[in-house]
């Protein structure tokens, strides 16, 4: 991202995504709600690269599908580009969506095997009326295979001709064919060999180049977010817990989530691997039908403290320049004034099934945002 581009293109505020847990064989009550993205606020710059990163359920895809309006936000403003797009409804809601796209983590069962290539590329093309000149759709679409480093002759094939690794790279050309501004990547090369991902990567920073795209990529892997963003946000039961440059993360991370996270990572000198700092987590994430009162991570938190913590959210607040956290301590932390201690793990009790009906795939797939 150029460093004088500070225009945001996508702003969320309060975005919270509460999934009824539903009961009865006659009459369907509602009994309880999964609150998997649960005040979010965020904003993200024109050409940036904003990396999400949590635990597995921690509600990262809910809330990149919630930004393109794939989950109904149950509060909360979702602007882009100055429109908010929660509010939008039939053909603005679908013009919105085309300069929204996403890329899956799973591109074999994001794109439909029946389709070839062409006919995947050509579908977006279509719904928006982007291809109404033949010569011009055809020279487009040899632009694109071009773009994502695929021969011309893979228009004819489908996806189970592919790599993985080749899989992904239609599902980049797919959603970059409606001429997107910003693209939601939801884990976009963990599905891949290790050995791919590194292209694939590259290919995603040398499209935002060219194209000026703004990304936000969500992540399990803090290698591959500390390479590609510029911003990071760290997510923790449905919130932002953290979020600085990418830089500042790793060389200064303050919220205690971040610095076990950190601490998980293993360092390939055995020496710097044997003296550092390893903060263990006592417990598992608690449900998010039931989120623990006060700080969420007040139950897994080695730096906890008597008062506040289990008694009073905390809000993401400014701590140094562009680095917020939502921590009562983190002042305290920071300049070693408490101390990490033993964590005894506290019984969070699930209220119902997380999944109720087995829940959607991870994956999602492409037709839903046509
Ligand atoms: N449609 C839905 N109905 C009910 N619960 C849902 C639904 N979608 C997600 N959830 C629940 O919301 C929570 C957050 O899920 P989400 O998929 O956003 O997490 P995640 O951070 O993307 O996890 P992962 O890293 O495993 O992909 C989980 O508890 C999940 O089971
Ligand atoms: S507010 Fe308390 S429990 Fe939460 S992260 Fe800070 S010290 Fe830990
Ligand atoms: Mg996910």
């Amino acid at each position: 991202m150029t460093e004088s581009n500070t225009e945001v293109l996508l702003e969320v505020t309060d975005l919270k995504v509460h999934f009824p847990i539903k009961r009865g064989i006659v009459i369907d009550r509602t009994v309880g709600h999964v609150y998997a993205v649960d005040g979010v606020d965020l904003a993200i710059r024109r050409g940036e690269t904003y990396g999400l990163v949590g635990e597995s359920g921690c509600g990262k895809s809910t809330l990149g599908r919630a930004i393109l309006r794939l989950n109904e936000p149950t509060a909360g403003k979702v602007v882009f580009d100055g429109t908010d797009v929660a509010k939008l409804k039939g053909e603005k809601l679908r013009k919105a969506r085309r300069r929204m796209q996403m890329i899956f983590q799973d591109p074999m069962s994001s794109l439909d095997p029946r389709q070839s290539v062409e006919s995947i590329l050509l579908e977006g093309m279509h719904a928006h009326g982007l291809d109404q000149d033949k010569a011009a759709t055809d020279a487009r679409l040899r632009e694109l295979l071009g773009a994502v480093g695929l021969p011309e002759t893979s228009l004819r094939k489908y996806p189970h001709e592919f790599s993985g690794g080749q899989r992904q790279r239609i599902g980049i050309a797919r959603a970059l064919a409606v001429e997107p501004d910003l693209i939601v990547a939801d884990e976009p090369v963990s599905a891949l060999d290790v050995s791919v991902q590194a292209q694939v990567v590259n290919l995603l920073e040398d499209l935002q180049d060219e194209l000026g795209l703004t990304y936000l990529v969500i992540a399990h892997d803090l290698a591959v977010v500390r390479h590609i963003s510029d911003r990071i946000g760290v997510m923790y039961l449905g919130a932002l817990v953290e979020e600085t440059t990418a830089a500042e993360l790793y060389e200064n991370p303050l919220h205690p989530y971040t610095r076990a996270l950190l601490s998980a990572i293993p360092v390939p000198d055995p020496v710097v691997e044997d003296s550092r700092e390893q903060i263990l987590l006592a417990g598992d994430l608690p449900s998010p039908a039931n989120p623990p009162t006060g700080c969420r991570f007040h139950t897994r938190c080695p730096w906890r403290q008597a008062s506040l913590c289990d008694s009073d959210r905390p809000q993401l607040r400014e701590i140094g320049e562009g680095h917020r956290v939502a921590c009562h301590y983190a002042e305290d932390i920071r300049d070693g004034r408490i101390t990490p201690h033993e964590v005894e793990p506290e019984l969070v009790e699930l209220t119902g099934a997380l999944n109720p009906g087995g829940g959607p795939p991870d994956v999602g797939s492409v037709t839903e945002i046509l």
